[in-house]
């Protein structure tokens, strides 16, 4: 899916000189007095901000409070000074009132005399710039949701009242290393995420064992060890421990979990089979099962999740025949059975697989497709079935795994009369489109930045 340049690298670079004269043009007229750029010194942590309400800094910058609405007396006082102080020597840029001016990094209570802050978010922070103490933490024990992203520093034991206080946790390419023991601590969590940061711990278990409240868990590419466990809470709805070194069966008693909307076990080194009872997950949407060690067949109680979104049990040692059940939920988009050992002909036919957004179904040796049923125009990537339903040998070149490497140049060469299936995400057509934009554009400032000068004299 790399998509291709949409212009020259001139283009870019010319639409960027224009639009720094037109900056100098427009400067003078409009008031220059802003106050000086504090943000842009320190660490961007107001990530989602955009760029316009950046640029602007509030021109109410110290004495914002007792002008604005005095209607609502609550939303009118400030954030407490020790909080601010706080936030200050973790080094946070803080305009006057972060719980005004910074909707995406900290939210705030309506307490009175003094605000209190419930939600922190620091982004792209540098180990020079941000350091925790725990003094500072101790002044903020009132969040109940702290977030780190891309934030390398090193963690720190947190006091207790922030600990227990704490109903969402997230780092994510942060706070360097974690252990289970520090993570269990969050006793008092609903949702925890942790991703890219490697977690030492005996198993997930190690974790989550006094999480009463959980809801929502997500300990990825965390390098976690162990395995799946056995108790688990029922109110949970996610579960992510994708893209770890998990070992071992997944437990049947994971079907008892009957809120659980989203599954995702994937890229681990599990092994045995699909629990049989899988189908007791009646609000299950999302399941990846990918890239492990699964084996036996897909269980026929998976035909009883009517809301089943999406499905991949790729790169497993799954066998048996595929089951027709699928073609019965209705809201499946996304079917990836690829990299398996399933046998048979495909029960599927070619308006169920048009309807899906993704499906996937290639490296299954000794699975075929009817000629009569579907065209070999999809290019599953397996083999045409003989009249036995089995497959010939040796596979057709056409649909096989050529399928990513000939399909460019047939629709290049076809003009985009066949091969409609993967001509729409490549093609010569988009870049002449990105350079005829680009050159436009340049064109148009061109001739804006004429007339403007002239009417400026
Ligand atoms: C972090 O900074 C990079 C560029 O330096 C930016 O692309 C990214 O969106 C930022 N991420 C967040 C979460 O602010
Ligand atoms: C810009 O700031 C205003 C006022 O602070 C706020 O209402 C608005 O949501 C902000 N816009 C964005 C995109 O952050
Ligand atoms: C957090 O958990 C502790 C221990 O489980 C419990 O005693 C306390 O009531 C909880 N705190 C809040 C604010 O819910
Ligand atoms: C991942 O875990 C293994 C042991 O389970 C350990 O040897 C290895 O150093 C860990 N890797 C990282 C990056 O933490
Ligand atoms: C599950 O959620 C329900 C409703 O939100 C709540 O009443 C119940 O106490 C929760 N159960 C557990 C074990 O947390
Ligand atoms: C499962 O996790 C993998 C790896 O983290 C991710 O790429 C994939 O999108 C996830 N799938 C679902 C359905 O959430
Ligand atoms: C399922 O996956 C899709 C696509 O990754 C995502 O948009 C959706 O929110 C997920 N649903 C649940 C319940 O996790
Ligand atoms: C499928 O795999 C299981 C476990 O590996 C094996 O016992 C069973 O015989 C296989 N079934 C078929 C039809 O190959
Ligand atoms: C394709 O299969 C579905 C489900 O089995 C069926 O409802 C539909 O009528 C079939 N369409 C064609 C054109 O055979
Ligand atoms: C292929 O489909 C045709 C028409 O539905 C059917 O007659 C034929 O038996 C099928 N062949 C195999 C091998 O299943
Ligand atoms: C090509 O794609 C268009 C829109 O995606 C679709 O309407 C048309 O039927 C397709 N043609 C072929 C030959 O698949």
């Amino acid at each position: 899916m790399s998509s291709p340049p949409l212009s020259s690298p001139e283009a870019p670079m010319s639409l960027l000189t224009v639009f720094f004269c037109l900056l100098l043009f427009v400067k003078p007229t409009t008031s220059a007095t802003a106050s000086p750029a504090t943000a842009a010194s320190s660490p961007s942590i107001a990530p989602a901000a955009s760029p316009a309400n950046h640029s602007l800094p509030a021109p109410t910058a110290s004495p914002a409070p007792p002008s604005t609405s005095p209607s609502r007396p609550s939303s009118s006082s400030t954030l407490d000074p020790k909080q601010l102080i706080a936030l200050d020597s973790l080094n946070i840029p803080t305009t006057r009132d972060p719980c005004t001016k910074q909707p995406e990094t900290a939210t705030c209570d309506a307490g009175s005399p003094f605000r209190h802050l419930i939600s922190l978010r620091l982004a792209n922070c540098s180990a020079d710039s941000v350091a925790l103490s725990y003094t500072a933490l101790k002044s903020l024990s009132t969040l109940q949701s702290l977030s780190f992203f891309d934030c390398p520093i090193s963690p720190i034991r947190f006091p207790s009242d922030l600990v227990l206080n704490l109903r969402s946790f997230s780092a994510v390419s942060s706070l360097r290393h974690l252990t289970g023991v520090w993570l269990s601590r969050l006793v008092n969590v609903t949702d925890l995420t942790i991703s890219d940061v490697p977690v030492s711990a005996s198993g997930p278990y190690v974790i989550l064992g006094n999480m009463h409240n959980l809801r929502s868990v997500t300990v990825s590419n965390a390098n976690l060890s162990g395995s799946v466990p056995k108790h688990w809470h029922t109110n949970l709805t996610h579960i992510d421990f994708s893209d770890n070194i998990l070992k071992g069966s997944i437990p049947n008693s994971i079907t008892l979990i009957d809120n659980l909307q989203s599954l995702n076990l994937s890229l681990n080194q599990l092994d045995g089979e699909i629990p049989t009872e899988i189908g007791n997950l009646i609000a299950l949407k999302n399941l990846s099962l990918s890239s492990n060690s699964l084996s036996g067949a897909i269980p026929i109680s998976m035909a009883s999740i009517p809301g089943l979104v999406s499905v991949d049990l790729s790169s497993n040692q799954l066998n048996g025949t595929v089951p027709r059940f699928f073609t019965e939920m209705r809201n499946l988009k996304y079917l990836n059975l690829a990299k398996n050992n399933f046998h048979g002909v495909i029960p599927f036919n070619e308006s169920f697989i048009k309807k899906l957004e993704v499906f996937k179904i290639g490296e299954n040796s000794n699975l075929c497709y009817n000629h009569s049923t579907l065209s070999s125009k999809l290019k599953l990537g397996i083999a045409q079935c003989d009249k036995h339903g089995l497959p010939m040998s040796p596979p057709p070149s056409k649909g096989d795994s050529s399928a990513n490497d000939n399909a460019d140049t047939s629709d290049y060469d076809d003009s985009g009369d066949s091969g409609n299936k993967s001509s729409h995400h490549h093609g010569p057509s988009k870049f002449v489109l990105g350079v005829a934009i680009a050159l436009s554009s340049i064109v148009f400032l061109i001739v804006f930045l004429i007339l403007l000068s002239k009417c400026c004299k």
